[in-house]
């Protein structure tokens, strides 16, 4: 079936697990806003607490997260009038969505997922089940609402094939074409953006050194000097895109100032060409505070109404369920559930 059928819907998601890198704004909040003011799309967007109890969360933290997310898409430009925003809990369509996903997804494809892999690591006999479930809730969060255009950084890409095969056997066991085959949006030169200190890793709120990551949540003191101490070669800056090979730290600086500046790779390039690193880095610094450190006020301008941050999940949540519940209801009605 053509996506032509479906009304252009992107929806994607963020785990408020706490810790906003600079890789979830620029692979993911970054792209949420260019897609909503291109206004090409129904955009919504979810904060994934129902993703993020698959490992364990301190109850206080998880509030509190929920909200610092939510005022972080504020922040980062997403109107919540215009695009929907709410967190999953709220709207039971996703779980239970989710159940029958469960239902469709084969055992042996989840355990080819390597952030199964990765996050369940020598021990998966002790990692939930929500854990190893994972991926076919994000499936049932896609289609529940039968996107057509999901914005994700290059991590997620796995996730969102499984999806397709989701959507596809559902069509295929059933006899009918009823969800969409969603596009991946993978687009943009920081969908990958990678550790300040080691540019082989990627950027991660949980690796244990604050200094590989920038938060969104830093002041701009903070973001300075840590783009000042990144990591790089003694090279000076390549004049083409090709000399950045095999060189993970200074592309990583690259492609930072790409995505910050909404630039392509070869401009940032030929602009800095001979450079070196040390004024570089002052310069991307420059760049990177002046785009970041209102995004961090504005966050913590925002924190201090939680009752407002509330009131936005809630409306949200409204709106999203007026489009899953029906989705749901007609999935029940294929599947042949009986209900008055
Ligand atoms: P999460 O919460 O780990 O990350 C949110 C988004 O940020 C992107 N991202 C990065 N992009 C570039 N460089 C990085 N270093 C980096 N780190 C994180 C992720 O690719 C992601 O787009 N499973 C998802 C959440 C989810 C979801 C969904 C996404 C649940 N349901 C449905 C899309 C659609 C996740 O854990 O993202």
């Amino acid at each position: 079936m053509s996506d032509a059928t479906f009304t252009p819907r992107v929806f994607s998601g963020i785990q408020p697990s706490g810790g906003l890198t600079l890789g979830n704004y620029l692979g993911a909040m970054k792209r949420f806003v260019d897609m909503q003011d291109a206004d090409r799309f129904e955009c919504i967007y979810c904060l994934v607490d129902l993703h993020a109890i698959t490992v364990w969360q301190d109850p206080a933290a998880l509030t509190r997260n929920t909200r610092e997310l939510c005022a972080g898409f504020i922040a980062a430009g997403i109107d919540p009038e215009k695009s929907i925003l709410f967190n999953q809990s709220q709207v039971p369509e996703h779980a239970q969505l989710g159940w029958v996903f469960n239902c469709v997804a084969r055992m042996g494809w989840m355990g080819r997922m390597t952030q199964w892999k990765d996050k369940a690591g020598k021990n998966a006999e002790a990692a939930s089940l929500g854990l190893f479930a994972y991926p076919a809730l994000m499936a049932a969060d896609i289609l529940a609402y039968h996107a057509t255009h999901v914005p994700v950084g290059e991590d997620q890409k796995q996730h969102l094939e499984l999806t397709r095969d989701i959507a596809a056997k559902f069509n295929h066991d059933y006899g009918v074409d009823f969800f969409p085959l969603t596009e991946p949006v993978i687009e943009g030169a920081a969908t990958r953006v990678m550790n300040l200190q080691d540019g082989t890793k990627k950027m991660s709120k949980s690796d244990p050194s604050d200094r590989t990551r920038i938060n969104m949540t830093d002041d701009a003191d903070t973001i300075a000097r840590k783009i000042r101490k990144a990591k790089t070669d003694p090279e000076p800056l390549p004049d083409s895109v090709a000399g950045l090979e095999d060189r993970p730290e200074a592309r990583n600086l690259v492609n930072i100032w790409a995505g910050l500046a909404d630039l392509g790779v070869e401009d940032v390039v030929a602009q800095n060409a001979g450079k070196m690193f040390g004024y570089f880095k002052q310069d991307l610094a420059d760049l990177a505070v002046a785009k970041l450190a209102p995004i961090s006020t504005e966050m913590s301008r925002l924190m201090q109404e939680p009752d407002e941050i509330d009131r936005i999940l809630s409306r949200g949540s409204d709106r999203a369920r007026e489009i899953a519940a029906p989705i749901l209801r007609q999935t029940f009605d294929i599947m042949g559930v009986v209900r008055a």
